[in-house]
């Protein structure tokens, strides 16, 4: 359903749009089962700048080769080779009509666990006009993502980055999409850490655990707030595991926004490796160099604690540190707003 995204006509106008990334200090694999997430919008992200008009979308970008382009509006069966399906896909579930020409360029490492996807759907929706709620927006972006890569993906992607404001990251709740902005004190310095193993979202083994876990929820009902002796009495070892996550780690989200907002850095990063040694041993998403990188991460003085960050498989780690703590490697992240809209910019 897209009634309730407008579309703005900007024809002969120029557009600067720039969309941050995203990391998740702590709640994986709970969104798509109606679980809470604690992600933060960051200062790393894509920027599109491009004139409105005319009916086609003509993208170059300074990542990639090769440039972009296609005829509006985008019918069914078009199918788009590489980071062109992302545009292609926002456009057919936007019915756009009126196109653009331009260039995107991103500060956002790709395929690393920090949505660069989930940036460029909502960069080219809000390049295109798409204006609506940010439930609405980032619906519309989730199912971009679904056509483009056909991974059954949550929303937390889309609305953490639409949803983000400077200086905080934002719980969601994933079954009712309220939102509640949770300071992230001065003294919490975030950084994020490639693991080296570049991650290969297998859009079979995501999808799995996502058949998995509601499998389980079929049997004791929603996980996120199941009983914890309800989950232990599933009979299947596996979905006894995947069930065991989902409810452990929503509890995790929770209890970390409230030590995070009362500056408690110590128990958020607890929390995060505990969170780490779900995601590891009992949602079986992790790699060995991403434990051994979070285990290396974790023993450095002022780091309160570090986890796997995003669907796992690969990918980076999000460690939270205290200021003074300075990485060789990675980036230092900020919470940042997640959208930023210019029209004939300077
Ligand atoms: C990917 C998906 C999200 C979420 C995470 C795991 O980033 O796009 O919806 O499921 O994995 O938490």
């Amino acid at each position: 359903m897209t009634d309730s995204i407008a579309i703005e006509d900007r024809s002969g106008h120029r557009v600067r749009v720039t969309v941050g990334g995203r990391v998740n200090l702590i709640g994986d694999h709970v969104d798509y089962m109606g679980g809470p997430v604690l992600p933060m919008a960051i200062d790393l992200g894509t920027t599109i700048e491009a004139e409105v008009g005319g009916k086609a979308v003509e993208l170059i970008s300074t990542a990639h080769p090769g440039a972009v382009r296609f005829p509006l509006p985008v019918t069914d069966g078009t199918r788009a080779p590489g980071w062109a399906r992302y545009p292609v896909a926002v456009a057919a579930e936007l019915h756009a009509s009126a196109g653009l020409r331009g260039t995107v360029s991103t500060t956002l490492p790709t395929g690393a666990g920090l949505s660069s996807s989930a940036a460029l759907e909502v960069a080219v929706a809000m390049s295109l006009g798409a204006v609506g709620s940010p439930d609405d927006l980032a619906h519309l972006c989730q199912r971009a993502e679904h056509r483009a890569t056909g991974v059954p993906s949550g929303i937390m992607d889309q609305l953490s980055i639409i949803a983000g404001h400077d200086n905080h990251a934002t719980l969601i709740d994933c079954a009712t999409l309220d939102i509640r902005a949770v300071v992230v004190p001065p003294e919490a310095a975030v950084w994020v850490v490639h693991s080296g193993d570049s991650r290969q979202l297998g859009s079979t083994e995501y999808a799995q655990r996502r058949e998995q876990a509601e499998q389980a929820a079929a049997i004791v009902g929603a996980l996120p707030t199941a009983d914890a002796n309800a989950t232990e009495a599933i009979a299947d070892p596996v979905l006894r595991r995947r069930a065991r996550h989902v409810r452990s780690e929503s509890g995790r989200v929770l209890a970390a926004a409230d030590a995070l907002e009362a500056g408690d850095l110590a128990t958020v990063g607890r929390l995060m490796s505990e969170s780490h040694r779900s995601l590891r041993d009992d949602y079986e998403v992790s790699t060995p160099a991403l434990d051994a990188l979070v285990e290396r991460l974790t023993a450095m003085d002022g780091v309160f604690g570090a986890r796997l960050t995003g669907a796992g498989f690969g990918g980076c780690v999000v460690a939270l540190a205290s200021p003074e703590v300075h990485l060789d490697e990675g980036w230092r992240v900020r919470p940042s707003e997640g959208v930023r809209l210019e029209v004939d910019p300077d």
